[in-house]
């Protein structure tokens, strides 16, 4: 059974208040995003594999666990996607970053590929995928997809926004993909855009507009 959560840590809600507020700057903008990227990356991983190690400590021989098990690849989803790699390689600093850039069409709200990169071993690595927002989940669909043809089998999806309609097409789409978002907005308009949601992540990130 795979995992669909919504991280409601009072720290990640009290973080995304402040990402949706249309007075944040764009300096504030992108180290929350880093933050909140970097609480859920603690949740995400909660279920990798340790083992046992023996270790000294200045008092007495220690039993105890590092991670063992398969390597991680972080796959940001260009460009908002971006803007969490950092908060996430805090966590996680050995991991792997493959890129994948994609860009809704503004008419058909399809997701256009533009660019792909990833790690040679990509099929052997547990993949989390990054992106802040969860419209319609297209561009998250679209990116699982080209990772899962390059071979890759564990897959995990991190988000900080999502609408339900993006949700539920995701978990269709890729039943075995584990999904955490910080929170699960009502719906969205006719843009394709989450509401209340927090506006364009790319733009907000990058200062584009
Ligand atoms: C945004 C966002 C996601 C996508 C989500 O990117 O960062 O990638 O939209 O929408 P979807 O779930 O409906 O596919 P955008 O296309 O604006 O590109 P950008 O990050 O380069 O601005
Ligand atoms: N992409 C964004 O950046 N924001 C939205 O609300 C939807 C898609």
């Amino acid at each position: 059974m795979s995992v669909v959560e919504i991280v409601d840590h009072p720290l990640i809600q009290h973080k995304i208040s402040l990402l949706r507020d249309r007075n944040t700057g764009t300096k504030e903008f992108r180290d929350l995003v880093s933050e909140v990227a970097m609480l859920l990356c603690y949740e995400a991983t909660r279920d990798l594999p340790t083992e046992e190690v023996e270790v000294e400590t200045p008092i007495a021989l220690a039993r105890t666990k590092v991670l063992a098990g398969r390597k991680l690849a972080l796959v940001p989803i260009l460009r908002a996607g971006l803007g969490m790699v950092d908060g996430m390689l805090s966590m996680i600093p050995a991991a792997k970053v493959g890129h994948i850039g994609l860009y809704r069409n503004e008419g058909t709200l399809e997701p256009v590929e533009y660019y792909c990169k990833l790690p040679n071993d990509i099929a052997e690595r547990e993949v989390i995928v990054l992106d802040p927002m969860l419209a319609t989940g297209g561009s998250a669909i679209d990116a699982i997809t080209t990772i899962k043809k390059k071979g890759a089998k564990h897959i995990k999806f991190i988000g900080l926004l999502a609408a339900p309609e993006g949700m539920k097409a995701l978990h269709e789409a890729h039943p075995d993909v584990d999904i955490y978002v910080g929170a699960l907005d009502e719906r969205l308009n006719d843009k394709g855009y989450i509401v209340p949601g927090l506006g364009d992540a790319g733009d907000r990130i990058f200062g584009t507009k």
